[in-house]
């Protein structure tokens, strides 16, 4: 009897709770995993002084100093000499910049070894990093330096002439520049790296930063959010420590190598990335930019193991001419998102065994998923924890009116199990919204109050989603005016805002339309031209390309004689983006931006080209 019970829950007790539920024995893992981060945070929040990623570091180079910390090109760095490098930047910063616990600093460097030293630095100087996006310029520039009211500006040389065109403007703010070169004979433009080399590499005291708490902010990170130009989103101890233990999540271990190539300005690069790295105390394989000729030569010559991505760069892995040894290499786990089903089967197929590691969250966002039984397909699985731990709803959504559909008592609707809903997350103490930047209004823009009682207040994530039957999370669209296109948001107002600067241009509605085999969406501009003015395609094309980064220019053009409007008078951009750009269904003229060139006639050659992926965007 005893045998019989015994076997019946050592043997057919699991069969039945895997019958039920297939992913038990992930679930069960996430569950350990999340518990032990929680308390983990509980005790951080309540450490006096505060327990930051920076005493993190040093634990690690207490430890381990002899571990290589990061591989760049052809030199690497240990644990120690990263710690020993950045005290003398925060050294040179403190003497020469009279920096002090609480200011901010905006970097605008590349991917290099000097991004992540100056960061230390002003971790240990008790200051707030600002990291500015390397591919903006003039306006934007201003912006984004001011809206987080930056007193220096670090820069690397491969952007100073960004840092000229701009350089009036921040003489009169009176910003001290400095950049990363031994000499610099431009007037207002102080050269660093000289200063770094006096300077000692002794370490620095904790009481320079003895008053840095939990909730102060330690980054600034842009993000397009809705609209407009854009906003720094606040990231405090807290919400980096919780990014940082993505990693955790996906299973990364100690002995992992990561290769980081996404750039260190977002949050992938930087929370999920270098932090997440740093807190397992692992090695960071570091590079410049994405490539995916060296992709796996990369991986293969450093031993990778760990590798981030975004949906772009798992398809052009993919579309690379196929090689003997597409499967010889050691990385074992992809942790990243906006992967699409068929690219990750491809990409299972083409490169082996690879652990695939779907996140979804916004850099300012409370509320995040993740897919840890690997479910081809889907962002995140939902889990009883989580949502105990953070509340959140899928709720009805108008995408003609563009607002939360309410019901009778004004309240919003939760949409049934199977169906498209806005998600929408709720504000509390354990799951903050920091906001934007000197940015109230937009912060505001993000809240939603009184939505299923009065009183109650949650973040607008700006996403449609789905859970299925099972709990998993799948990504529909995104509302509002923004697009996402080679990993990047694109705010839509940005873009017009800029188009009307065109001689021939009356008035621009941006949005984004959808390209058969690419993620995201890519920019289209409807034109309503001056009278009696032709749309010049070569000044357009100047124009867009002195002033947006590549992944933001429109690359089609359609031009008609008056822009619709929605019945509240804002520009209707759902139609046109589901018009698309195909010249045999739009009566209007239609250009396409060619390659570095200019706005040319779009040709219903073109077209297919672009259809059946002959011509890649
Ligand atoms: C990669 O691993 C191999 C075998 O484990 C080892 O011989 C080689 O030195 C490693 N390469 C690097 C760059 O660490
Ligand atoms: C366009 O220019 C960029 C750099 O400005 C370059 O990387 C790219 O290869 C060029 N494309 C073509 C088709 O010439």
């Amino acid at each position: 009897m005893i045998a019989f019970i015994l076997f019946t829950v050592s043997a057919v007790l699991p069969l039945l709770l895997y019958l039920r539920n297939p992913y038990i024995y992930r679930d069960l893992m996430y569950t350990v995993a999340s518990l032990k981060i929680g308390v983990k945070l509980s005790k951080y929040a309540k450490q006096k002084p505060l327990y930051s990623i920076l005493d993190c570091f040093l634990d690690k180079v207490a430890k381990q100093p002899n571990k290589k910390f990061i591989v760049f090109e052809d030199s690497s760095f240990t644990y120690s000499q990263a710690d020993k490098e950045s005290n003398r930047v925060a050294r040179a910063l403190s003497s020469h910049a009279q920096l002090k616990e609480g200011d901010t600093v905006a970097l605008f460097l590349g991917n290099e070894p000097h991004f992540v030293w100056v960061w230390l630095a002003l971790a240990k100087l008790g200051c707030t990093a600002s990291l500015l996006n390397y591919n903006i310029r003039s306006k934007s520039l201003l912006h984004c330096f001011s809206c987080c009211d930056a007193k220096v500006l670090v820069a690397g040389t491969d952007l100073q002439g960004a840092v000229e065109e701009v350089l009036p403007a921040l003489k009169q703010q009176g910003v001290r520049v400095f950049i990363l070169s031994d000499v610099c004979d431009v007037d207002g433009i102080e050269s660093f790296s000289d200063k770094i080399k006096q300077a000692s590499d002794q370490p620095l005291s904790p009481q320079l930063r003895a008053n840095v708490h939990f909730k102060s902010p330690a980054l600034y990170i842009y993000t397009s959010g809705t609209t407009g130009l854009p906003k720094a989103a606040v990231i405090n101890h807290e919400r980096l420590w919780l990014a940082t233990y993505l990693q955790s999540i996906a299973g990364v271990h100690s002995n992992d190598i990561i290769y980081i190539y996404l750039p260190l300005y977002h949050s992938a690069g930087f929370l999920m990335g270098l932090c997440g790295a740093i807190e397992k105390g692992i090695t960071i394989v570091l590079k410049r930019k994405f490539s995916a000729s060296q992709f796996w030569n990369d991986c293969r010559k450093y031993n990778v193991t760990v590798i981030q991505y975004i949906g772009e760069i798992m398809r052009y892995l993919c579309n690379t001419p196929k090689k003997d040894n597409d499967k010889d290499h050691k990385v074992r786990l992809a942790l990243g998102n906006g992967i699409r089903a068929d690219t990750w089967a491809d990409f299972l197929q083409r490169f082996g065994d690879i652990r695939i590691c779907e996140c979804y969250g916004a850099t300012e966002g409370n509320i995040g998923f993740v897919n840890y039984v690997g479910k081809v397909g889907a962002i995140g699985r939902e889990h009883f924890l989580h949502k105990m731990g953070c509340p959140y709803a899928l709720i009805r959504y108008d995408t003609e009116k563009e607002e939360p559909v309410k019901d009778s008592r004004g309240f919003c609707i939760e949409v049934p199990r199977g169906e498209t809903g806005l998600l929408v997350a709720k504000i509390g103490k354990r799951t903050p919204f920091s906001g934007y930047a000197k940015n109230q209004q937009q912060t505001e823009k993000k809240k939603l109050s009184d939505v299923f009682v009065k009183g109650d207040l949650y973040f607008n994530s700006g996403d449609l989603l789905r859970i299925d039957e099972e709990g998993f999370v799948f990504f529909q669209d995104r509302i509002g005016d923004t697009f996402r296109w080679k990993g990047e948001n694109v705010a839509t107002t940005e873009v017009s805002d800029l188009l009307v600067m065109v001689d021939c241009v009356e008035e621009a509605n941006v949005y984004g339309v959808k390209v058969p085999g690419h993620e995201g969406r890519i920019g289209m501009a409807a034109l309503k031209l001056k009278e009696n003015m032709d749309f010049d395609g070569k000044a357009a094309y100047q124009h867009v390309k002195q002033y947006l980064p590549s992944y933001a220019r429109p690359r089609f053009i359609r031009i008609q004689n008056a822009l619709e409007l929605t019945g509240t008078f804002k520009q209707l951009k759902k139609t046109l983006a589901e018009e698309g750009f195909d010249p045999a269904a739009i009566k209007d003229p239609l250009f396409y931006l060619e390659d570095n060139n200019s706005y040319v006639p779009m040709t219903q050659e073109t077209f297919n080209a672009i259809s059946e992926g002959r011509t890649r965007l």
